[in-house]
């Protein structure tokens, strides 16, 4: 199963990814996160895309479009892939359509997160992220509650950046909505609600 999480910059999509990879065998792709390890290892995409990060505006399409295309060609991906902050543009969904027919393997599902922007705001400035394991928690967490990993902020998570996201969000992302609407695959989840809450009703929607 190939699924798309739409949703807004901290609306839970990457928390509500790793609990489903948990649970399924299905190849958790973060774009954000695949950036985040290009940038670490000062690889050239990285260096290329460090800038934009930091401004919370996006890394160009054609960047993007190859590092996610060469990543789902590999064997893990071949179980599903649940797309995590991708796509983010029109041309990035018409590219992501067309290389899953050429895979045979076609999106079945665009699972919108929904969040409203003042609780999006909150929950970024105080999001802590564990250098070891990658857990996702908030600024209550002294060390990771899952590893005793050391918990670190992102560089992006200020809130400058944040309402930058924000916009380019609205400007950019948000079209992808009626876009999977129109294909028959958008389902909407409430995201302001607990974590398992949230986690119940995407697996009820999936059919999981
Ligand atoms: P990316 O890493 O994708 O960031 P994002 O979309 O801004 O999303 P986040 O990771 O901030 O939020 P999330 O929805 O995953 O929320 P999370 O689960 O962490 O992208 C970063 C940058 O990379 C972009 O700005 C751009 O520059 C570049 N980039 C990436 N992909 C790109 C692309 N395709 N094209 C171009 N550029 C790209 O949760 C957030 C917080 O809320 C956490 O603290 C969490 O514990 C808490 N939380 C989660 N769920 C709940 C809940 N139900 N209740 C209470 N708290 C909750």
């Amino acid at each position: 199963m190939n699924i798309v999480l739409l949703g807004a910059p901290g609306a839970g999509k990457g928390t509500q990814a790793k609990k489903l990879v948990e649970n399924h065998s299905y190849l958790h792709l973060s774009t954000g996160d695949l950036l985040r390890a290009a940038v670490r290892n000062q690889t050239p995409l990285g260096l290329k895309a460090k800038a934009f990060m930091d401004a919370g505006d996006l890394v160009p399409d054609d960047l993007i479009i190859n590092m996610v295309k060469e990543r789902i060609q590999e064997d893990d991906a071949k179980n599903g892939v649940i797309f995590d902050g991708f796509p983010r543009t029109a041309t990035q969904a018409v590219a992501l359509d067309s290389e899953l027919a050429e895979l045979g393997q076609p999106l079945d599902f665009a699972i919108l997160v929904d969040v409203n922007k003042e609780v999006i705001i909150g929950r970024l400035t105080s999001r802590r992220t564990c250098r070891e394991c990658g857990y996702i928690g908030s600024d209550a967490d002294a060390s990771c509650p899952k590893c005793s990993g050391e918990m670190y902020q992102r560089d992006d998570d200020n809130e400058a950046t944040v309402r930058n996201r924000l916009d380019v969000y609205e400007r950019s992302t948000a079209p992808l909505i009626d876009y999977y609407r129109g294909k028959e695959l958008l389902v909407t989840i409430d995201g302001d609600r607990p974590v398992d809450d949230v986690y119940a009703d995407l697996v009820k929607a999936l059919g999981l």
